[in-house]
């Protein structure tokens, strides 16, 4: 991996912004993903994610962290909070913009436990497939407290797949439809491509269920998106 989006983030921190990050997928065209927006605050934050941070408590874990800024947010209501990312870079940037606990680590090799848990802007898109669900949610679990929660967002993109009739055609031999390919480039250079999913509530909602798991639709955003609330069945 280059690490692009680590790139993105440093220059951004170091006042070399001149540029944003573009992402596409194999399902559809370039989009512009503003470097600012990876370092918003609360009140820029889109509402499900409001809602996340409102009901963290105790001591939190901030998987996939980017820059820090849910975790600083939440450092400065006082919470303990332990941010992590695979990316070195993005790890520098949180730790330079004040947060505390930083670790360069994936949550598959976490193994502290927790109150909260946070995967936030797509949560589900670490976990890459579906046929990875399972095992992601496996390390969670054991990273929950007994009675902690996980938060997670996510959006069901079925609407992705509508023609101009409004009939939805997703091909039910192509593997599951929120499993995408994921393109990054940012400055003239190309990430290497990724795996990132979509997953819809109601998937994601089994996927707990057969684990020992359960999962509640907290909020609904905008347009399909959702956060849920993970916690141990009783
Ligand atoms: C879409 S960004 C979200 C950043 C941040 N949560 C935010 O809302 O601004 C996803 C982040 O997850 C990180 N990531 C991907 N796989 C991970 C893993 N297995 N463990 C920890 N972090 C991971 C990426 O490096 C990236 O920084």
């Amino acid at each position: 991996m280059k690490d692009l989006f680590g790139k993105a983030l440093l220059d951004y921190q170091n006042g070399n912004y001149t540029e944003d990050i573009i992402t596409s997928t194999s399902i559809s065209d370039d989009d512009v993903l503003p470097l600012p927006y990876l370092f918003r605050d609360f009140d820029a934050m889109p509402k499900i994610e409001q809602t996340a941070l409102e009901l963290s408590r105790g001591k939190v874990l901030d998987v996939g962290c980017g820059a820090g800024s849910h975790s600083l947010y939440l450092q400065e209501q006082g919470l303990e909070v332990k941010a992590i990312d695979i990316s070195e870079r993005a790890i520098s940037v949180a730790k330079e913009r004040g947060v505390k606990q930083v670790e360069v680590l994936s949550v598959l090799d976490e193994t502290d436990t927790f109150d909260t848990i946070l995967l936030l802007m797509n949560g589900t898109g670490i976990f890459q497939e579906i046929s990875q669900v399972s095992k992601y949610l496996k390390r969670l679990k054991n990273l929950l407290k007994p009675s902690g929660q996980i938060f997670i967002d996510s959006t069901d993109i079925k609407y992705m797949y509508e023609d101009d009739d409004g009939g939805i055609w997703v091909d039910t031999n192509a593997g599951y439809y929120g499993e995408l390919d994921y393109y990054v480039s940012y400055k003239g250079e190309s990430e290497i491509p990724m795996k990132w999913l979509y997953l819809d509530f109601e998937t994601l909602a089994m996927a707990c269920e057969t684990l020992g798991l359960q999962c509640d639709m907290v909020q609904s955003g905008e347009h399909y998106d959702y956060l849920a609330r993970i916690t141990k069945t009783p």
